[in-house]
């Protein structure tokens, strides 16, 4: 795919000019035009396009689509503010923070989550009455691996974490497991048969989580202790 050509559209009345073959997504944040997004990341080729937070609607297109998996085209003509989309972005948000307890505070993503800016940029809160809290059926903590904890409630399953450890550890040490609304991240195994054998404690997932749902032990340790110590001051 040559990246040389140029492409010309026009995104919310704007008219900018990226290389062909660019994600739409892409093309909008590197001209300073935000759209909300969780599971895109950078070079990705397929992007798994499953957090639906991204869409916008292209003219000639009979429904809004995620923009991480469209490519421009020259003439495209995009909408990223119309009701339709902030309509469906916002049943997309309230899904994902629906296992979220919303204590922001005691998270160590606290200030630099990505649901944090998203609910600004949508101005939605993280949680109110009319979002109903609905926990998954499993530890708020999952401490089965060495070095890695998981906490299923704040995991919004974007599938960065996958993506990052199968381009950098080939022998995939973590993936999705079970199904349905209990689905989460797991190192395989159990404690028996060694979790996080196959980890070679790179921290890319941990730098990658959007979230704070993946966290050394050491390093949250150590943010709860200074917590605590705040809260007895
Ligand atoms: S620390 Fe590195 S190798 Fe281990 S699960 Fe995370 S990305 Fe994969
Ligand atoms: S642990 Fe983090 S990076 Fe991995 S799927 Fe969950 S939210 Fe995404
Ligand atoms: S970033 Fe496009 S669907 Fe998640």
């Amino acid at each position: 795919m040559s990246k040389d050509r140029m492409v010309t559209l026009t995104v919310d009345g704007l008219e900018i000019s990226v290389p062909q073959g660019t994600k739409l997504l892409k093309a909008c944040l590197d001209n300073g035009i935000y759209i909300p997004n969780l599971c895109y990341i950078d070079d990705m080729e397929h992007p798994p396009a499953s957090c639906r937070l991204c869409l916008v609607e292209i003219e000639g297109r009979p429904d809004p689509l995620p923009s991480c998996s469209q490519k421009v085209e020259d003439g495209m003509v995009v909408h990223t503010e119309t009701d339709a989309v902030r309509l469906l972005q916002k049943t997309a948000f309230r899904l994902l923070v629906s296992t979220n307890h919303g204590k922001c505070r005691l998270c160590m993503a606290n200030k630099h989550c990505a649901m944090q800016q998203i609910a600004k940029f949508l101005h939605m809160p993280l949680r109110t009455k009319k979002l109903r809290y609905i926990p998954k059926d499993m530890p708020e903590v999952i401490e089965d691996h060495p070095c890695i904890v998981y906490e299923p409630n704040k995991c919004v399953l974007c599938g960065r974490c996958v993506y990052v450890c199968s381009r950098q550890n080939y022998d995939f040490a973590l993936d999705f497991a079970r199904r349905g609304f209990n689905t989460t991240i797991s190192f395989f195994g159990s404690q028996e048969e060694g979790v996080g054998d196959y980890c070679r404690n790179c921290r890319a997932c941990v730098d990658i989580c959007p979230v704070g749902a993946l966290n050394f032990k050491d390093e949250r340790d150590a943010f709860l202790q200074d917590l605590q110590a705040k809260i007895s001051a």
